[in-house]
C-alpha cells in the first residue's frame, strides 16, 4: 500500500508539506504545479516552488518529494524538466487534470483531455529527453466535459512512457462534485500496464478502505482529506499494520498547528503569508472538528503574527488541560 499526498496549489506548499510529512504515513509527496510557458525558470524559480530540490527531494521528515510541471509546449517543458534535473529534481510528474480556467485558456492542464495525440507527444518527449533513471509520471481527471476519452488520454500517458498515472475520478467540469467516480479508476488500472493511482474524495478511513475495493488500486493519493484531517494518513498506516487507530485529539491537533504557524514565520516572516495560511487551514479544518472552528473565531479578525501567537499558545495549554481532565 502506499500513500501519496497530493499536489495542491495555494494549498499544500513546502510549509504544508512539511507538517503533513513530520505527522506521518506518507510514502511521497507532489509539489504544487510548476507552470511551463515560454521561459526557462531560474535555479531560484525552482527552489521557491519546490525547495526540497535543495534537500536531496525530500520533506523535514525524510518523505520523498515529486516535482509537477504543468504545460503543453512539449518542447520548452522538456527543456524545463532538464534544468530541474540539473538542479537536483530526480522525479517528474505531468499535471492533466488542473482545471483553472487562465491555465485552460493557455492550453494546460484539464484541456489536454480533449487532445490525447498532445498528452502522447508531451509525455513520450519528456521520456525521450529525461536520462532514464529518472522516473516520470502523470496526473489526469477523467475527461473534459465527459469521460469518452479517458481511456485513451489514460493509454496516452502509458504508452508515451510515464512509469505510473494518478486518477482524480472526476471530469474537469465536475470540478470538485462528489461523487468521485472510483469504478472509472478501476476500468483505466485494467486497461494500461502501468501502475495506478487512485485519488478523489477520501476524507476518512473508511474512505480509504471504500477507494481501494472499489478502484483496485493499492496506491492512493490523498488531497483535501489531507489538510482537513492532518493525521488521516497516520491512521490508514495504522490500519494497514493491523495496529489499533489512534485518531489524533485536538491537543496534539493545536501542537501542529503551532507548529505550522512557527514554520510559516520561518519561511516569511513580516507579512500577511504566516497568519493567511493559518486561517486557511483553520477554515478547512473546521470541517472535521468543531474546536477548529472555536480557534478560527479567535484568530479571525487578528492580523498581527504576535497577537496570533499568542492565541495558539493559550489554545494549545487549554486543549492540553481538556485533555488532562478527561483522563481523571
Ligand atoms: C486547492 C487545490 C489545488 C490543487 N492543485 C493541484 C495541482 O497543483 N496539481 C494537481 O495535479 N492537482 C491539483 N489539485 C487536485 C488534487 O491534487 C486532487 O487531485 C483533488 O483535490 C482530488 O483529491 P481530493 O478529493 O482528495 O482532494 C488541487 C486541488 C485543490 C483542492
Amino acid at each position: 500500500m502506499r500513500l501519496i499526498l497530493a499536489p495542491m496549489q495555494g494549498l499544500c506548499d513546502d510549509v504544508m508539506r512539511d507538517l503533513l510529512t513530520r505527522i506521518g504515513g506518507y510514502d511521497e509527496c507532489v509539489s504544487e504545479f510548476v507552470r511551463i510557458t515560454h521561459t526557462v525558470h531560474s535555479r531560484q524559480t525552482w527552489l521557491k516552488h519546490v525547495p526540497e530540490i535543495a534537500q536531496g527531494n525530500r520533506t523535514f521528515a525524510g518523505t520523498p518529494c515529486t516535482v509537477q510541471l504543468l504545460g503543453s509546449d512539449a518542447d520548452n517543458m522538456a527543456v524545463n524538466a532538464l534544468e530541474a534535473v540539473r538542479f537536483g529534481a530526480d522525479k517528474i510528474d505531468l499535471n492533466f487534470g488542473c482545471p483553472a480556467p487562465t491555465v485552460n485558456k493557455h492550453k494546460g492542464g484539464a484541456v489536454l483531455l480533449k487532445e490525447p495525440e498532445l498528452i502522447f507527444h508531451i509525455v513520450k518527449t519528456l521520456r525521450n529527453r529525461l536520462p532514464e533513471h529518472i522516473p516520470l509520471t502523470g496526473k489526469m481527471r477523467l475527461g473534459f466535459e465527459d469521460k469518452s476519452r479517458a481511456l485513451e488520454c489514460a493509454a496516452a500517458i502509458a504508452e508515451g512512457g510515464a512509469c505510473g498515472l494518478t486518477v482524480h475520478a472526476r471530469t474537469k467540469v465536475e470540478g470538485y462534485e462528489p461523487p468521485a467516480h472510483w469504478e472509472w479508476v478501476r476500468k483505466i488500472r485494467d486497461a494500461v500496464a502501468i501502475p495506478v493511482t487512485a485519488n478523489g474524495d477520501v476524507f476518512t478511513l473508511q474512505d480509504y478502505l471504500d477507494i481501494r475495493a472499489v478502484s483496485g488500486c493499492d496506491s492512493v493519493m490523498l488531497g483535501r482529506g489531507a489538510v482537513i484531517r492532518p493525521d488521516l494518513a497516520r491512521q490508514i498506516k495504522q490500519y494497514g499494520r493491523g495496529e489499533a487507530v489512534n485518531e489524533a485529539d485536538f491537543a496534539e491537533i493545536a501542537g501542529w498547528i503551532r507548529l505550522f504557524f512557527d514554520l510559516c514565520l520561518a519561511k516569511e516572516a513580516g507579512n500577511k503569508y504566516p497568519v493567511a495560511r493559518l486561517k486557511q487551514w483553520l477554515g478547512m479544518m473546521k470541517k472535521a472538528y468543531p474546536q477548529a472552528q472555536t480557534l478560527f473565531e479567535r484568530v479571525r479578525t487578528l492580523k498581527e503574527a504576535d497577537e496570533v501567537a499568542g492565541v495558539l499558545q493559550r489554545f494549545e495549554a487549554e486543549q492540553l488541560a481538556e485533555r488532562e481532565k478527561g483522563r481523571v
